[in-house]
């Protein structure tokens, strides 16, 4: 089953709640946490967060683009993000941190810059729920989707597979009608879309199209073995 997150980045930050809730039938709301230093860009934080999780029914998936995830990504799953990732590259302790996330009640992933390699994080992976291969530079919405990473998310699914594990494989960055089958002929099975979703007339019938084609492109992945 293919998974559409909405990303809030690409919302009307004035109205959140309404625009949260304009993606009813979404099956989580991807939240882009920057801090102006892992990435130049600055969005949101921890009382932002604890506000939408009050106004909307839609689980949330935080995506910290932040330093010093050991110290700050536990309170994002404390304060009711369902689903907390966190990048490998500035996560001191990756296991310690996802162990800690999952004692907190949510589920742990970890993200990887179009630059970082998966195969060092292949023996930890059971400690996470999902993977999240950038498909952009991280730090902004609306930028162009780059082809050159689809090798690296036909190698995470055959990692996953060849060792059984249950995780989630979530591409962010650049997903649209126009390349959202590529990804998922390539194995991905969550889908962040943060321009192509608010940037349409009607918000909740670019997730229901999206899924469509990401549901189609899987069927035929899978047929064709
Ligand atoms: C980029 C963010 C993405 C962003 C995607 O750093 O992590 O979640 O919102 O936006 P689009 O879908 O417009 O590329
Ligand atoms: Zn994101």
């Amino acid at each position: 089953m293919a998974q559409i997150n909405p990303s809030i980045l690409s919302a009307d930050f004035a109205r959140l709640g309404e625009e949260a809730r304009a993606v009813e039938g979404a099956d989580w709301l991807h939240v882009d946490v920057m801090d102006n230093h892992f990435v130049p860009n600055l969005t949101l934080g921890l009382p932002v967060v604890e506000s939408l999780r009050k106004s909307t029914d839609t689980p949330l998936d935080c995506h910290l683009m932040i330093e010093d995830p050991d110290r700050w990504a536990p309170q994002y799953a404390e304060a009711g993000a369902g689903s907390v990732t966190f990048h490998a590259e500035a996560a001191a302790a990756p296991v310690r941190l996802a162990r800690e996330i999952r004692r907190q009640g949510a589920r742990a992933a970890v993200a990887l810059k179009p630059a970082t390699p998966v195969e060092p994080y292949e023996d930890l992976l059971p400690e996470f729920d999902m993977v999240l291969i950038m498909t952009v530079e991280p730090g902004f919405g609306g930028q162009a989707f780059l082809d050159i990473m689809l090798p690296k998310i036909r190698r995470t699914r055959r990692l996953i597979d060849r060792h059984g594990l249950p995780l989630w494989l979530q591409v962010d960055g650049g997903v649209s009608a126009a390349t959202i089958e590529r990804c998922a002929e390539a194995g991905a099975d969550v889908f962040v879309a943060g321009s192509a979703v608010y940037g349409a007339e009607d918000p909740a019938g670019a997730v229901r199209a999206l899924r469509e084609r990401a549901e189609r492109a899987a069927a035929s992945r899978a047929t064709a073995g």
